[in-house]
């Protein structure tokens, strides 16, 4: 039998919990788009008790995904919580609420320092309230894989009575190592099929050994249901299995785990990607599945089988999981048909006539530079096109706010005084202002915070090229702390200084659009 194997990708609930990771309202939603297409069964959209900011985006996905995965978020076993994520999923078609409580003795001993029955009524107590409220609530067992095996039986007994209709298992410290996880799931498995055969029995796996996918698979094979991921693996510390990895997994050795996933493994990189580029975390080269050199054959020995056999040395086609040919160059002179042609590839959803115009215009003025372009550089044009565009800019303007665009810049680098001056536009105002600093980069944003008049600090510049040549674009990711909140920007430009410049006013906006929509809520709050 081949069974159906869940997944729900957490990527915007534990993956945002990264540090500096933080998404908008906007990128978060878009991220959910690009999940509903890659087919994820749930989509964890959020902490919802955790801020305002947090409700209204988990608001907002389960209000606007629709026909798609199921949508949750977590909440601690405490009513205020179950409230929070009730409020914030209810309008969403198909809601799912997520309680997590520890079981292991670390956790009810030193973490919440009550005894073992006390903590197990809590969670009894939580699911019962959950259930007046919604159908569909799974409960986490905290730290289960270094729990005692008899409470957690007991715990996971007494929720499904009290109604939970999915139990999930987090190897939470990544713990765990294969076999022992896979003989915990079958017992467990064994346990509560007896239990109650309708309720679906759930992984989530941390990478602290670099065993998170393992630890996943040997769990699907030993009886899991469903598996917890995320895109490029990030999370907590060392990050939680990733997505793509679990994926293609279980699709290309379906004969040994006897199960199959529905996600759609051609939208993989694409969303690995979006999500890398959203989060600015830099997917790492050699990653499986996802890397840049994943698919990349450098060895004479390796390169020639390959030219006599793919399969040699290849273990999926990369066009399967999305991975398009990246030697691919357009130049100014391929012509309207072929840019049409590759950026339909590229973008997400179908492209209006308009903006398929200005892209080409777009292109033009980059092959004018560049000479050379590839799939590379159109993904990040057409990206930094569409974050341009539409709901930020209308959600700003509708309330008489306004955003920061850089204009020009300038920098001269030596080593006795480093200096810039920049010309930013704010609405209909030009602003022009020059300072010096410890160093280029230093002098150009202090001119910007000049005339930006916030307290916002550094604290993490990174530039890296995309894609290939002596001409590749360059990307600006930077960091920066305003009132003890980390914010965190991005730009691609042919000129490295200008990427900077425009990346650190991006920060400058994400603080203002987050003032926007805090000050704005978009809809509801919680009680
Ligand atoms: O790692 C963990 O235990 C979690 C739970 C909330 C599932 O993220
Ligand atoms: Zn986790």
């Amino acid at each position: 039998m081949n069974r159906k194997i869940l997944v729900l990708d957490t990527t915007l609930r534990d993956g945002e919990q990264v540090p500096g990771a933080k998404l908008n309202i906007y990128e978060k939603l878009k991220i959910a788009h690009q999940l509903k297409k890659l087919n994820v069964d749930i989509i964890e959209a959020g902490f919802s008790a955790s801020s305002k900011g947090d409700f209204d985006a988990v608001q907002k996905i389960a209000k606007e995904i629709i026909d798609g995965p199921m949508i949750t978020a977590l909440a601690r076993a405490v009513k205020s919580d179950i409230d929070s994520v009730y409020e914030s999923i209810k309008c969403a078609q198909r809601p799912l609420i997520h309680i997590v409580l520890g079981t292991s003795d670390v956790h009810v001993d030193k973490k919440f320092n009550k005894s073992k029955d006390a903590i197990l009524q809590m969670g009894v107590d939580a699911v019962k309230y959950a259930k007046l409220l919604l159908p569909d609530v799974q409960y986490s067992t905290e730290d289960a894989s270094r729990s005692e095996f008899e409470y957690l039986w007991k715990t996971i007994e007494q929720v499904v009575k009290a109604g939970a209709t999915i139990i999930n298992i987090p190897d939470t410290v990544g713990y765990a190592v294969p076999e022992e996880f896979g003989e915990l799931i079958k017992k467990v498995n064994y346990r509560l099929k007896n239990l109650n055969d309708k309720v679906i029995l759930s992984v989530h796996c941390h990478n602290d050994m670099g065993l998170a996918s393992a630890n996943t698979l040997i769990a699907v094979k030993n009886g899991a249901d469903k598996v917890e991921c995320t895109l490029n693996g990030i999370g907590e510390r060392a990050g939680n299995a990733a997505l793509e990895e679990v994926a293609v997994g279980i699709h290309l050795r379906s004969d040994y785990y006897k199960a199959h996933t529905n996600i759609v493994l051609k939208e993989i990189k694409k969303t690995s990607q979006l999500v890398s580029n959203l989060m600015g975390l830099d997917v790492q080269v050699n990653k499986a599945v996802t890397g840049d050199n994943a698919f990349a054959h450098s060895s004479g020995i390796h390169q020639d089988g390959l030219l006599k056999s793919r399969d040699a040395y290849e273990f999926v086609r990369p066009e399967e999981v999305g991975v398009e040919n990246m030697e691919l160059v357009l130049t100014a002179r391929s012509g309207r048909h072929a840019f049409k042609d590759t950026i339909t590839k590229i973008v997400t959803g179908d492209i209006a006539d308009d903006d398929l115009e200005k892209l080409f215009a777009k292109f033009l003025e980059l092959a004018d530079l560049k000479k050379e372009v590839y799939t590379h550089d159109l993904y990040y044009l057409a990206d930094t096109y569409y974050s341009q565009q539409g709901t930020i800019q209308e959600e700003v303007n509708k309330v008489g706010g306004k955003l920061y665009e850089l204009v020009t810049c300038q920098v001269v680098s030596n080593d006795v005084f480093p200096s810039a001056s920049v010309k930013i536009r704010c609405g209909e105002e030009i602003f022009e202002e020059s300072a010096s600093g410890d160093g280029p980069i230093d002098a150009l944003y202090t001119a910007i915070k000049n005339i930006v008049n916030l307290d916002v600090e550094l604290v993490e510049y990174k530039v890296s090229s995309i894609s290939r040549g002596k001409e590749a674009l360059g990307r600006a990711n930077l960091q920066m702390k305003y009132n003890d909140k980390i914010y965190s920007a991005k730009a691609v430009e042919t000129d490295i200084i200008k990427a900077s410049a425009i990346a650190f006013i991006n920060g400058v906006n994400n603080i203002i659009i987050e003032g926007i929509v805090n000050e704005n809520s978009i809809e509801g709050k919680v009680n």
